[in-house]
């Protein structure tokens, strides 16, 4: 049988891989005429993909979900769906504000999130890993970044959730997460009108300020821009904090090397960035027939970059199913590449290195409950929503 793939199945969010490298092996170009789109399995499909702008575009955004796919999609994704040269613009506009200083002021204010939450999921010995502490920071270092005032950061990530939360079976933004969304944009329209009139140091008062030859931003551009941050930043860091710590209990050997010595936390990372990454796949729109693998696919036609399955591709990585901190990861295509590589990447990597660093300090080891374990189902997100542990203290 032709393998089938659908990123609605149930069984391909338990374990995609098998499917993965039969795609890769016996059609590295897939096609799926009932959902209509295009695959592309392959590591080094997948990076040309990223790279080729001009052929594969972002114009209709990069999610299959019905209402988030469209000529619109860039008014609530910001320049994720903008193709050059209006990318180019507002990426080169937000990058000003979104600098590696500013990313790096943010430690502190990360390390001091970390403590209070890590404290409080390990004082009683058992935690859900998801509920206390991973589906907390992202957000809050987002709406601290941002310069939303502490009392607020409750609510706004209580409706953040709300914008990605999926039920079972559900795959389009449900109404619950249309109400959320417009109550959060309501707010980050509030947030930028008093930036404007007070600004503080936050991104949101610097993205107001920025400007080059003359250029500068819309209020409606940096309140999109906000919005991006939510869904891009958000959910993929928690799924990466917890996928580190599911990994790492199903491999003993492995996590035992930062729980020795924290100066391998930055391996933890990218190998479970590379071994199984919170954004399996991104869409893309042909832009010009295009011949791949003997096969042309039309202008107009969907595609998707199967990226989870990029990350395992044996052409590129050695023994790709080994989850192995001592590998060379540095072809992982976990951030995309190309125009529109990650631009928070160094603020993910940020926030997971400080997580993990710090909980290696005061854990000598943990257990994952499996049998409680629950993993979402998303047509692009992996990873869990909800992970009890047992920890181990120092
Ligand atoms: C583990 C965590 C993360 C993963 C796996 C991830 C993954 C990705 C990927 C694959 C893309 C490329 C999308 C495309 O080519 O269409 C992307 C873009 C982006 N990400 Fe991340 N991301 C993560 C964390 C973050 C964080 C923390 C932020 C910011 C707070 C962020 C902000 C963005 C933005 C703004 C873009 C759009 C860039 C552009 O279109 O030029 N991401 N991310």
């Amino acid at each position: 049988m032709d393998p089938s793939y659908s990123p609605y199945d149930y069984a391909v969010h338990e374990d995609p891989y098998p499917l993965y490298a039969r795609l890769r092996d016996e059609a590295p170009l897939y096609r799926n005429d009932e959902l209509d789109f295009w695959a592309l399995s392959r590591h080094e499909d997948v990076a040309k993909a990223f790279r080729d702008f001009a052929t594969f575009s972002s114009s209709n955004g990069v999610s299959l979900e019905p209402s988030a796919w469209g000529p619109y999609a860039h008014r609530t994704m910001s320049f994720l769906a903008l193709d050059p040269p209006k990318h180019t613009r507002m990426r080169a506009l937000v990058s000003k504000g979104f600098t590696p200083r500013r990313v790096e002021l943010m430690a502190d204010g990360i390390r001091e999130l970390t403590a209070s939450y890590l404290d409080e999921a390990l004082s009683g010995g058992e935690s859900d890993w998801v509920t206390d502490f991973a589906g907390l920071l992202p957000m809050d270092v987002i709406s601290q970044m941002i310069g939303v005032p502490k009392a607020d950061r409750a609510e706004v990530r209580r409706l953040a959730d709300i914008v990605v939360h999926r039920e079972e079976g559900v795959f389009d933004v449900p109404p619950a997460g249309m109400e959320a969304a417009l109550t959060l944009a309501g707010y980050y329209q509030d947030l930028v009108a008093e930036k404007r009139a007070r600004p503080g140091d936050d991104l949101t008062s610097a993205l107001l300020d920025v400007e080059t030859d003359g250029d500068r931003l819309t209020d409606k551009e940096v309140i999109a821009f906000l919005f991006l941050m939510v869904v891009a930043g958000n959910e993929t860091t928690t799924k990466l904090l917890a996928n580190a710590l599911y990994w790492g209990f199903r491999h003993p050997e492995q996590v035992r090397k930062p729980l020795d010595d924290p100066g391998r936390v930055d391996d933890w990372i990218e190998e479970t960035l590379r071994y199984d990454t919170s954004s399996q796949m991104i869409g893309r729109t042909v832009a010009k027939d295009v011949e791949l693998h003997g096969t042309t696919v039309k202008a107009g036609e969907r595609m998707l970059l199967l990226v989870g399955s990029a990350n395992r591709d044996p052409r590129v990585f050695d023994r790709a199913g080994e989850y192995d901190l001592d590998r060379d990861t540095s072809q992982l295509v976990s951030f995309g590449g190309g125009r529109h590589f990650c631009l928070g990447a160094n603020l993910a990597r940020l926030e997971a290195r400080i997580a993990l660093t710090e909980l290696v300090r005061r854990v000598r080891g943990f257990e994952v409950d499996e049998a409680g374990a629950r993993r979402v189902h998303s047509i692009n997100v992996r990873g869990f929503a909800s992970l009890p542990v047992r920890w181990e203290a120092r």
